[in-house]
């Protein structure tokens, strides 16, 4: 039984009870009425007979109109409870028509039924609900085809010197296995970074956040880099203000993040520039800041930066090595420690990034 005639039958056995008291009710007082008013005017004496008289026949009277009374009464309500039930399962019906639809892969179907009721506020959420989903799903569509497409790169390069090799168009030296080696690489680290932000999307990392001296762990991600820096005539100066604060930060996870903006920077900075690692106090959190007076990032590249393979120069980070990933990583880290991350940057003259951690 659907629920419109569920509602309908529903409303049907209200219908009949209320008849039903109605019908004895009016009955019962009815006669009583009309025998007291007729004893009133004809007086007490004699008229037993005529009154029993009288009184059948108003009862029955009274028999006949509540019968067709009723009868008229509930053809009409059963009618009217039968179109206001199917007012209120009809949205119902619509719904369950979308879903099934939005299950089998349409995720452009919405119900679109607008009203203040519990059912406007279902449908709403249900709108709302298929809206989500067909977002995951293009974002879903849109990483699978950037993903083969960063797969397709270096494995064609690869196919393409082996098939050179082969024909004997390209020669068998170090070179070329290396060239080669490189791309194989590339492909390792690209596969290792996807599956590192696919795990931290779905929350699998695990942070253990502890209190952290801040001068000690920013020298432990610095050290490593500053013969890199040297080699490629870039000055790197920390700043922290005394006493240097402490953070509520995993060691490992604050390192991952410092250390993919300095490499950025060591990047994207030509010969001679300056890069600075600042530390600030602000309330609650500790900011600190990684900026570099290198090539910069375009203002319409800018809300780009933090998603997963967007990279500005798609041909130079390419050969340099860059996914795109590392500032996905970064910003979903710093999320997960209770922080944030943000970027400040002017084409050609400078590039700021700030990641907030909370202060231990
Ligand atoms: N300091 C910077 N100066 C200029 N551009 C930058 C800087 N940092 C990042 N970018 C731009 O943002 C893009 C994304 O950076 P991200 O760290 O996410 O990826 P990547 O460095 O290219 O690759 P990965 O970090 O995965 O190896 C870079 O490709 C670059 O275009
Ligand atoms: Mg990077």
């Amino acid at each position: 039984m659907n629920t419109r005639w569920r509602l309908f039958l529903s409303y049907v056995a209200v219908m009949v009870v209320l008849v039903a008291v109605l019908s004895f009710a009016v009955r019962g007082l009815a006669v009583r009425a009309v025998s007291n008013h007729m004893a009133g005017t004809m007086g007490m004496g004699g008229a037993g007979t005529m009154m029993g008289d009288v009184e059948g026949a108003v009862g029955a009277g009274v028999n006949e109109a509540i019968l067709w009374g009723a009868l008229a009464g509930v053809v009409a309500a059963a009618i009217a409870s039968y179109l206001v039930s199917g007012w209120i399962t009809r949205p119902l019906g619509r719904m369950a028509e979308v879903a099934d639809r939005v299950a089998a892969g349409d995720f452009q179907q919405r119900v679109s039924h607008e009203s203040g009721d519990e059912i406007g506020r279902f449908a709403a959420a249900f709108d709302n609900m298929a809206g989500q989903l067909q977002k995951t799903e293009e974002v879903r569509q849109e990483l699978l085809g950037t993903i083969s497409h960063e797969i397709r790169t270096p494995l064609a390069t690869i196919e393409g010197y082996m098939q050179g090799l082969m024909d004997g168009v390209v020669a068998a030296e170090p070179k070329t296995y290396e060239l080669v080696r490189r791309e194989a690489a590339r492909l390792g680290r690209l596969v290792t970074d996807i599956e590192r932000l696919s795990r931290l999307e779905a929350g699998a990392e695990t942070i253990t956040p502890r209190k952290l001296a801040v001068a000690e762990a920013i020298e432990t991600v610095v050290a490593p880099l500053r013969p890199q820096f040297a080699h490629s005539d870039l000055s790197l100066a920390v700043s922290c203000p005394d006493p240097c604060p402490d953070v509520w930060a995993d060691p490992d996870k604050f390192a991952q993040i410092l250390g993919n903006l300095l490499s950025n920077a060591l990047r994207f900075t030509p010969a001679g520039g300056l890069v600075k690692v600042d530390v600030t106090l602000r309330g609650a959190l500790v900011a600190f800041a990684v900026e570099d007076n290198g090539v910069g990032i375009p203002a319409e590249d800018l809300p780009h930066v933090f998603e997963r393979f967007y990279r500005v120069d798609k041909s130079r980070s390419s050969s340099g090595g860059g996914s795109g990933i590392g500032l996905a990583v970064a910003k979903a880290l710093a999320e997960q420690m209770g922080g944030s991350i943000n970027v400040e940057s002017l084409a050609g003259s400078y590039t700021r990034f700030t990641f907030l951690l909370p202060r231990a």
